[in-house]
């Protein structure tokens, strides 16, 4: 039997959820709606553990001071997203020693085909092919050990992430099988809607914030003026109707984030625009987002001028998720036949 966060003789405990995201320059829209989202509503019924993966963002080289400023900003936009690191610790990832301790254990038990199939590690090494190390090569592992190493019961995460989650369950229970029930297998949890944001100059692509071309991408932070330029520009079809069909890929991806940051289905956001065309659809879309990134960048404003507060958020938190994570770890030391520590 896989080992839950329910011990026998107390009351059922919330369900465990862990996820994390990369400091990787600006947090885009596709994050916000597919994943982002996702984890403020779930803090309440839910024991939710979130982190900053940033021992992930050194697969591709990175300017110091700039991935020093991209953390902290990251940090900040989080907390301005709805993350209360009181309710659901919030910690950055490489100041928690166990993670790159378990990932060098999984890697030891993950096959050099497995990690081969990767997409995102074909797509990457293509992209960066002056630099194809082999963190990038073993990153489902270290990401494995990330969610491993809480005993998650479920990782939201937008459908790119898929594959990774699958690979990290076929670890958990291969490292069961081969001892005894260690890891809890995580489930992903991938929502309905929001779960692949596309670009909107390429809709056949996820927006991502790699895209070379910025119009493809809204950045969290993008100001109003920008925000609207961006979905002014949008790809769409030369067929006029504002409804999801196939083919009509550009469109369906604006309904898509329309229905995210409104609420509406997209039958709703038919008739709502039935006879009216595109232009008017774009700026409603524009100001939607706006409005819900408005008071976000207020407080990400806010939390920015006082540094004290996030040093505290993310030292308190690393210290839960080193306590949590320890306790996994010995175990699986244990059952390799490592020596214990005496010191
Ligand atoms: P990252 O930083 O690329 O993305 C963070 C989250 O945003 C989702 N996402 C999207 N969702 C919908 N549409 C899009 N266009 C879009 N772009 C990104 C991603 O699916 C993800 O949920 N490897 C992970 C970070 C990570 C992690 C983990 C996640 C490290 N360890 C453990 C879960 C559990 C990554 O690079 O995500």
């Amino acid at each position: 039997m896989t080992p839950t966060n329910e011990s026998a003789n107390s009351a059922p405990q919330k369900k465990r959820i862990f996820s994390a995201i990369q400091p990787s320059g600006t947090i885009t829209l596709g994050n916000y709606l597919g994943a982002l989202q996702n984890w403020i509503k779930l803090q309440d019924d839910y024991e939710c553990i979130f982190a900053l993966a940033d021992l992930h963002t050194i697969t591709v080289r990175q300017d110091p001071a700039t991935f020093r400023k991209n953390t902290i900003e990251a940090y900040a936009l989080l907390l301005a997203c709805g993350i209360d690191p009181e309710k659901s610790p919030f910690f950055i990832q490489s100041q928690v020693h166990t993670h790159a301790e378990l990932a060098w254990i999984l890697n030891c038990y993950t096959q050099f085909g497995e990690l081969s199939r990767m997409t995102q590690f074909k797509d990457k090494s293509q992209k960066h092919a002056d630099n194809i190390n082999v963190g990038l090569f073993a990153y489902p592992s270290l990401m494995a050990a990330d969610i491993l190493l809480y005993q998650a019961d479920m990782v939201p995460v937008g459908a790119d992430q898929k594959q990774h989650l699958e690979l990290a369950r076929n670890i958990a229970e291969r490292f069961n099988n081969a001892y005894s029930p260690t890891f809890t297998v995580p489930d992903p949890y991938i929502a309905q809607s929001g779960a692949r944001i596309m670009s909107l100059q390429d809709p056949t692509r996820k927006m991502s914030k790699s895209d070379e071309n910025p119009n493809g991408w809204i950045a969290m932070l993008d100001k109003p003026d920008d925000i609207m330029k961006k979905f002014k520009r949008a790809v769409t079809d030369s067929e006029g109707g504002v409804y999801v069909a196939e083919g009509k890929d550009g469109i369906n991806n604006l309904i898509g984030i329309y229905c995210c940051v409104t609420g509406k289905t997209a039958e709703q956001v038919a008739d709502e625009f039935q006879g009216k065309g595109y232009g008017e659809f774009k700026t409603a879309v524009g100001e939607a987002v706006i409005e819900t990134l408005r008071p976000i960048q207020e407080r990400f404003d806010d939390l920015m001028k006082n540094k004290d507060y996030l040093t505290k958020c993310y030292t308190e938190s690393a210290q839960k998720a080193l306590y949590l994570s320890t306790k996994t770890l010995r175990k699986v030391m244990k059952k390799i036949g490592f020596l214990p520590k005496e010191f």
